[in-house]
């Protein structure tokens, strides 16, 4: 039997419907803030997230699910390296969707110089090449936010209350969910701040892993994330983040916690928190749902320098996603159905004689937009009666040769058996 590639997972039945209300949730919250539904490619150039999310991120260097045509793989195959393919030749499945989204605006101008901001949401699959385990997936989907454009510390703590309002609708208990916030700096302050931490790590080595003795050298600021208990004792004695902001971006910290306080959204700061990409400037932000055990259910930040590394003009911009297989695990543990109920359908049922005289009715309850089941397989009518309970029908529609001949259907409700006849012209009328 052929088998789903590990770490991936097929969505039907309420596992979908769940997906889509997510989607349609999404719609309507980010709808009401101005949000516009946008669709960027699964496949990207490798360099879109390169540039992006940072070549020194394990996302790139080691969860990223590289693409090549066939004909590429022999010449590859021969060569034993990559050298000489070109970017275009160079793919790769997107393993986040800010990047794109971003590409996409750069590519198509949506913010030209002193235009108004553009606001975007997506929904969508995403690869990573991790291990799979619960709440982690190698194909995951996301529902996710691009704002490009707006500087203004507002924009950061409504993007922030708009994911807090998204995760209420979506069921959560409100009192249930972590926010984490902190400010990374931008690009007069960070670098000093990451060499501050660099020296803290070498002048730590022996108490260091060896990943985090290469982050020292790549990308020091991940070694807060360590998942070697010892590393993260060290880092809790690491130069912060918010201690070692310029004066700018502490302001911008201050403001969004005052917009976060005007709007009563209660949250905590985490001076470790550093997130996993690398294009972030100032605010960021991670939610979780506490004791699901299944890590984030969201995350994201402003990433003002992103726009220029994918080759734009210089463009503020925030946003955040989410993870729909981590947000039904966790709803699922404090008993919310993300799903919600099977779709309501009408079942037209008959004696064999006259299944021709079915065609007519299911076709224009259809039209009518009813969603409506009948038997294709030339069963008895009771066994009809018990499809249709299976469907979860309300209704059957009856028809017999006496109600055929009568131009009648009979109705029959299926909890409390009771029936009545209802003329076939004004079967859609009724039903509707
Ligand atoms: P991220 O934190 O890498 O951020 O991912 C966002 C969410 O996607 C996570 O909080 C988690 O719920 C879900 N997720 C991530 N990886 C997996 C996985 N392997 N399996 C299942 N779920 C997963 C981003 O992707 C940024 N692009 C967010 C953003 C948008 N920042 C600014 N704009």
């Amino acid at each position: 039997m052929a088998q789903r590639v590990q770490g991936t997972e097929d969505l039907f039945g309420g596992y979908m419907r769940a997906w889509q209300h997510m989607q349609d949730t999404a719609r309507e919250v980010f709808g009401a803030y101005g949000f516009d539904l946008i669709e960027t490619p699964a496949i990207e150039q490798v360099a879109t997230f390169v540039h992006g999310i940072g070549e020194s991120t394990d996302v790139v260097r080691k969860e990223m699910f590289r693409v090549y045509s066939g004909a590429l793989v022999d010449q590859l195959l021969q060569k034993g390296s990559e050298e000489g393919l070109k970017a275009k030749q160079r793919l790769a499945l997107r393993p986040e969707g800010t990047a794109g989204v971003v590409r996409a605006a750069v590519q198509n101008n949506f913010v030209p110089q002193g235009g108004a901001p553009v606001k975007l949401w997506y929904a969508g699959p995403m690869f990573r090449g991790e291990r799979p385990q619960k709440g982690r997936l190698r194909q995951f989907h996301q529902v996710g936010v691009e704002w490009l454009g707006a500087p203004d510390p507002a924009s950061d703590a409504e993007c922030i209350i708009m994911l807090m309002r998204y995760f209420e609708r979506l069921g959560f208990a409100p009192e249930s969910l972590k926010l984490a916030i902190n400010s990374m700096g931008d690009a007069s302050c960070r670098p000093a701040y990451r060499r501050k931490v660099r020296e803290f790590i070498l002048e730590h080595a022996e108490e260091m892993c060896d990943d985090c003795l290469e982050r020292a050298e790549i990308n020091p600021l991940r070694a807060f994330d360590c998942k070697n208990a010892h590393c993260r004792e060290v880092m809790a004695g690491a130069p912060l983040a918010p201690n070692n902001l310029c004066d700018e971006c502490a302001e911008h910290y201050a403001q969004v916690k005052r917009y976060l306080d005007e709007a009563g959204v209660s949250y905590v700061e985490d001076p470790t928190l550093v997130r996993g990409l690398d294009y972030y400037t100032r605010t960021v932000f991670e939610v979780e749902v506490e004791g699901a055990g299944v890590g984030a259910i969201g995350g994201g930040g402003r990433y003002d320098g992103l726009m220029e590394l994918e080759g734009g003009k210089p463009t503020p911009g925030l946003g955040f996603a989410v993870g729909f297989e981590r947000i039904a695990l966790a709803l699922q543990a404090q008993g919310v159905n993300l799903a919600g109920d099977e779709p309501e359908c009408v079942y037209v049922a008959c004696t064999p004689d006259v299944r021709p005289a079915v065609f007519g009715v299911t076709l224009a309850l259809r039209e009518a937009g009813i969603r409506t089941e009948a038997d294709y397989q030339g069963r008895s009518l009771k066994s009809q009666f018990k499809q249709a309970n299976k469907l979860g029908a309300h209704v059957c529609v009856v028809l017999g040769p006496d109600e055929v001949a009568a131009g009648v259907a009979t109705l029959r409700n299926m909890s409390t058996h009771e029936q009545e006849q209802v003329p076939l012209d004004e079967l859609v009328a009724r039903l509707s």
